[in-house]
């Protein structure tokens, strides 16, 4: 099923080649049928395949850069151009925020000392990675996977909770920040996804019973990584970044950063479950919600203490 099988036989066998058409053909055709492809018509596959060559030659130059942190693959978005991917559909612009300083914002911590590293995962403090398919709403997502860490941190108990609920209450109005949290408070908490299993196109948070429950939300000071990892070692994070280059469609493994990423124009929101670092290189570790398939099933790890890569620590808020 994984592409990465046939990108290393690719790009480790023929590492300074690009390859003649009638090979490239081959490797998309198997490519179309790894990830179950099928377009309405030529006009349309062509078009896609057009996207997935350019972006074929692109993985192919990042992947040989001796000096680059992480990898990127021909994963299943590789046919899509960024305004086809499921991050940027009509909400995109809705979902585009200008980064408003928030400096002046004091969040105290207790004197702890936290660990070099840490991980929710470990904890068994997070559930299963998920899709956002046609939702479309990553801040559903991530906002909803904190409530359920938070609620498991404090209960023990690990619940799915509804993102279609998060959706049509909370977020569906666009981009929000602590607000999420204080939604979900104000709405009673979150029902089961069991119980609130598809969005109505309005809040219907008295047909189901709220189960996981949060008091607010906080915000984190803009771009102090510091008060993050504080908040993190707390209650896993909702945050929101610049999802907009193709280097992160396409990111595979490793720890992540691009040059031209924004730290102030945001336009995706991940769950932040953990830290650490590796050869003296610092990351986040940030759950995505485009499915298993994409980057390290489903997680991505973000470069830590590089000033703000990707406005991580612009846009941060957690559930208390
Ligand atoms: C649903 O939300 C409203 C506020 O919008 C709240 O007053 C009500 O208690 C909530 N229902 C449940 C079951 O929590
Ligand atoms: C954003 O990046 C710039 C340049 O790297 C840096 O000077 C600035 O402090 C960063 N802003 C925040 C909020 O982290």
């Amino acid at each position: 099923m994984h592409l990465r099988e046939i990108l290393f036989a690719i790009l480790g066998v023929h590492i300074t080649g690009i390859h003649s058409d009638s090979v490239l053909d081959e490797i998309w055709h198997e490519w179309m049928r790894l990830n179950g492809k099928t377009y309405p018509g030529r006009v349309s596959e062509i078009k896609h395949k057009q996207t997935w060559e350019r972006n074929y030659l692109r993985v192919l130059e990042h992947n040989t850069e001796k000096d680059s942190l992480f990898r990127m693959e021909l994963n299943f978005l590789a046919d899509e151009t960024f305004e086809r991917t499921p991050m940027a559909s009509a909400k995109l612009t809705k979902d585009t925020l200008r980064f408003q300083p928030e400096s002046d914002l004091i969040v105290s911590f207790n004197d702890i000392l936290l660990p070099d590293s840490w991980d929710w995962r470990t904890k068994k403090a997070v559930t299963h990675v998920e899709n956002q398919g046609q939702l479309g709403d990553s801040q559903a997502f991530a906002a909803k996977e904190c409530v359920e860490s938070f609620n498991f941190i404090k209960t023990t108990d690990l619940l799915l909770a509804s993102a279609a609920e998060m959706h049509d209450c909370c977020t569906a109005t666009g981009f929000a920040t602590e607000t999420v949290f204080d939604c979900v408070h104000n709405i009673g908490g979150l029902c089961e996804d069991y119980y609130y299993p598809s969005t109505y196109g309005q809040c219907r948070n008295n047909s189901c019973t709220p189960l996981a429950k949060v008091s607010g939300g906080q915000r984190l000071p803009t771009g102090d990584e510091e008060a993050m990892k504080s908040a993190v070692y707390i209650t896993p994070v909702l945050s929101l970044v610049d999802a907009s280059q193709v280097s992160f469609q396409l990111y595979q493994e490793g720890i992540y950063s691009d040059p031209q990423c924004s730290n102030s124009t945001v336009n995706h929101a991940l769950q932040v479950v953990g830290y650490g670092s590796l050869n003296g290189m610092d990351y986040w570790i940030c759950r995505n919600s485009w499915g298993l398939y994409w980057g390290m099933n489903g997680y991505i790890t973000i470069a830590r203490n590089r000033r703000n890569m990707c406005g991580i620590a612009s846009f941060s808020s957690y559930p208390v």
